[in-house]
């Protein structure tokens, strides 16, 4: 089944699982621009600078599987629910999401929480930079390409958000002690 037709399941299903239509379901990824240096192997796309330590591509053919995975865990198993921690919805809520893959998730979050102020860091630059049209969109999230999280340097002050999201990041993380203790600090 082609991904297009996968995603029209999920679109069913969310008129039927989901409290609102998310951002996500009307993303085209083939509207990211691309900024960190990749190379080809196998007719796959990975990302030059992390080769050693990251092992997955990062073409469209993945910023597919990571959307459909999305759809998948928050819209489908979940319900239309992107977290299962208490947020209260006050202006100002500081979110970040580290790994952001194609920037499904943030997105959704921002359009849940319009007031939250949200930051995404990843090493990667798969969020969408332009709309169908080709105009640049703002979609209201500070995404942060070229932030390794194996690096203590995140860019980020410490003790500044209410929620932190990571997800899908095994095969990503050398050391989890070491960054579930980055992550709290
Ligand atoms: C499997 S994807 C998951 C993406 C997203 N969290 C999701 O659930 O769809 C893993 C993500 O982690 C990012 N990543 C891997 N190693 C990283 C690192 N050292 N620092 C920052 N991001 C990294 C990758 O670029 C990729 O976007």
């Amino acid at each position: 089944m082609c991904f297009l037709s996968r995603l029209a399941i999920c679109g069913r299903l969310l008129t039927t699982t989901s409290r609102s239509v998310p951002v996500s379901i009307l993303l085209n990824h083939a509207t990211q621009t691309a900024t960190q240096p990749r190379f080809l192997e196998n007719g796959r796309e990975y990302y030059a600078n992390w080769a050693n330590t990251y092992p997955y591509p990062c073409d469209d053919v993945e910023n597919d599987r990571l959307d459909c995975q999305h759809h998948a865990w928050y819209h489908i198993a979940l319900g239309g629910r992107y977290h299962l921690a208490t947020l209260r919805n006050v202006p100002g809520l500081r979110i970040l999401d580290v790994g952001y893959g194609t920037g499904i998730w943030a997105m959704d979050v921002k359009n849940e929480y319009p007031n939250a102020i949200i930051t995404a860091i990843d090493i990667g630059d798969a969020q969408p930079a332009m709309n169908r049209e080709g105009q640049p969109v703002d979609y209201g999230v500070d995404f942060r390409s070229g932030v390794d999280f194996t690096l203590d340097d995140w860019g980020l002050q410490d003790g500044t958000f209410d929620f932190i999201h990571c997800a899908m990041l095994c095969g990503s993380v050398p050391d989890w002690q070491i960054f579930v203790s980055r992550v709290t600090r």
